[in-house]
């Protein structure tokens, strides 16, 4: 009986750990080396060719000037921040109808459904996903969306179905007074969704154009990745802002320190919620038609100096007798 029983046994229990990997809910996480990013390469797409977060060198990415300014319509409404939730990996931030994202490049209108953030350990460690000529910032915000308003379901079906727009945030004593007024008024929620689970209705205060500060729509890199948590999705059309938000250095710290990642006061922080960096591959970073890439200029004119010295003499050398 028992040689009969214990298989059975073990394949209703690998029916059910392979049931919780496909929902992509299962038990992924950030913080432990049984769950960490470096297993998550068993998950569905995880192990692909177009993954994200990137290291974006801005010396390789290519200019394409037909990529003008982004539109946005609706960021500037202060009714659509309609919820904050402790998601156990991030806090998330649903919004309300109307908000749209458009451009050249983009193959369709997008609506913008939620925000979330990444970040490391306050001052101590930056935590932002992506990264720029080997730089990382503290904070990174996602802005997703999904084409044409479909379902985040069918979305995660179209390799274009999403397009999320990242911003990096710097605490800095720099910080604009109303960019800093509308941080603070949003990580007084923090406190309210402590712990994993928690959500809280937000009072309709600051809209997401607040939150950005004045940021320049012309100036942006484009390239096509994934979803940065399991199941990984290569679904994602990633618009990454390279100049930061300045915020109020409170701010950057108020997420680790305020959040938990279980439903426990007692538990661990929620911290480090970053994917390590993936290989950008055989794929192109493009630069919108505004970025001016003063190191990639310079590089192209400092190394053909001695060069051109080098054919000015060897042209010279035959006027001169021998
Ligand atoms: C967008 O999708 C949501 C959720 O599926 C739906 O409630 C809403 O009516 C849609 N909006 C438009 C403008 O189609
Ligand atoms: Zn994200």
């Amino acid at each position: 009986m028992a040689v009969i029983w214990i298989p059975r046994a073990l394949a209703l229990v690998l029916l059910l750990s392979s049931r919780s990997n496909v929902s992509g809910e299962g038990s992924w996480c950030y913080d432990r080396a049984e769950c960490g990013p470096s297993t998550w390469s068993t998950r569905e797409y995880c192990n692909g060719k177009r993954q994200s977060p990137i290291d974006i060198q801005s010396g390789k990415a290519v200019r394409n000037s037909r990529l003008e300014a982004i539109t946005l319509t609706g960021y500037d409404d202060n009714k659509k921040l309609l919820e904050a939730k402790n998601t156990g990996k991030t806090v998330d931030f649903e919004l309300g109808e109307g908000l749209r994202l458009s451009g050249r490049g983009l193959p369709a209108p997008y609506a913008a459904k939620s925000f979330h953030l990444h970040w490391g350990n306050g001052d101590s460690k930056p935590g932002s996903e992506h990264y720029i000529d080997n730089r990382r910032y503290s904070m990174e915000l996602h802005i997703v969306h999904t084409k044409n308003n479909m379902s985040m379901s069918d979305a995660l079906k179209d390799p274009e179905g999403i397009a999320v727009l990242g911003f990096f945030i710097e605490g800095s004593r720099m910080a604009r007074e109303k960019t800093a007024e509308a941080w603070e008024a949003l990580t007084k929620n923090l406190k309210k969704v402590s712990e994993k689970g928690k959500d809280v209705h937000l009072d309709s205060s600051i809209s997401l154009l607040d939150l950005l500060g004045s940021p320049d729509l012309t100036r942006y890199y484009r390239y096509p990745g994934s979803l940065t948590t399991p199941n990984c999705n290569e679904v994602v059309i990633w618009t990454i802002f390279p100049d930061p938000i300045l915020v109020p250095p409170k701010v950057v710290a108020a997420f680790p320190s305020e959040l938990y990642s279980t439903d426990s006061s007692s538990g661990p922080h929620l911290e480090n919620n970053f994917r390590p960096l993936q290989p950008i591959g055989a794929r192109k970073v493009e630069a919108s038609a505004s970025m001016r890439a003063p190191r990639s200029a310079a590089s192209l004119v400092s190394p053909s100096k001695p060069f051109l010295l080098f054919l000015f003499v060897t042209t010279l050398r035959p006027f001169f007798p021998e």
